[in-house]
């Protein structure tokens, strides 16, 4: 996919995301990756009126050449690029089931959210750690974010958000959405007993649907 298009469809997902709620006021941050460097949304703008042309540009060691300033946490999208060459795009919300369950002391902090629903599995994967809360744009979350972004797809920022990559932009932006659904499920379901998705289920997801 060409720069043009990626830029347009960023926009187009983003404005998608924040019409249905999935980002207020200018919350969370998307980016993705290009054959030489990065586009990522710039600091302190809505993802409901993003403008392609005005999107940051950065080179492939991440630093800005183009376009608005950038987001301040292009150290939580460079922890993914990083840690996974699979990662085409990445998306950070602040979504509201999925900040919920990020804000719960109790869960299991290696993976919060059980396998409910094969979706699930198929667009996050098998684990989705939770990382210590860090400020927001403080650059010390990018070795932890790095350090479980080995194993995971997405991760879960203590009382902040989550953070989702995807092979591609649609890949990123589904599995985001999915994470949400999986999180309100969870919430939905805490306090009883749901049949949950087997080892063995699980493995048939991902062998099948990689
Ligand atoms: P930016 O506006 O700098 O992208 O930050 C928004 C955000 O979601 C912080 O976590």
């Amino acid at each position: 996919m060409n720069e043009a298009v990626t830029r347009d469809l960023l926009v187009e997902l983003a404005a998608s995301l924040f019409a249905r709620g999935f980002s207020v006021g200018s919350a969370g941050n998307i980016s993705a990756r290009l054959d030489d460097g990065y586009l990522i949304t710039p600091t302190n703008s809505s993802l409901g009126r993003l403008d392609p042309a005005r999107l940051s540009r950065l080179d492939a060691d991440f630093r800005h050449v183009g376009g608005d300033a950038p987001s301040k946490e292009v150290f939580m999208h460079r922890a993914f690029y990083r840690a996974r060459q699979d990662a085409g795009a990445v998306v950070h919300l602040h979504s509201t089931m999925a900040t919920a369950v990020a804000c719960l002391p109790d869960v299991d902090a290696a993976n919060p959210i059980p396998p409910l629903t094969p979706y699930f599995v198929m667009r996050v994967g098998r684990s989705m750690p939770v990382v210590e809360y860090y400020r927001p744009g403080d650059p010390a979350m990018e070795p932890a974010i790095h350090a479980s972004a080995h194993d995971a797809r997405a991760v879960l920022l203590a009382n902040h958000g989550p953070v989702v990559s995807g092979k591609t932009l649609t890949d990123a932006v589904y599995a985001a959405e999915e994470l949400e659904e999986a999180a309100k499920l969870y919430l939905l379901l805490r306090g009883t007993a749901p049949r949950l998705l087997t080892p063995r289920q699980v493995d048939d997801l991902l062998t099948t649907f990689g």
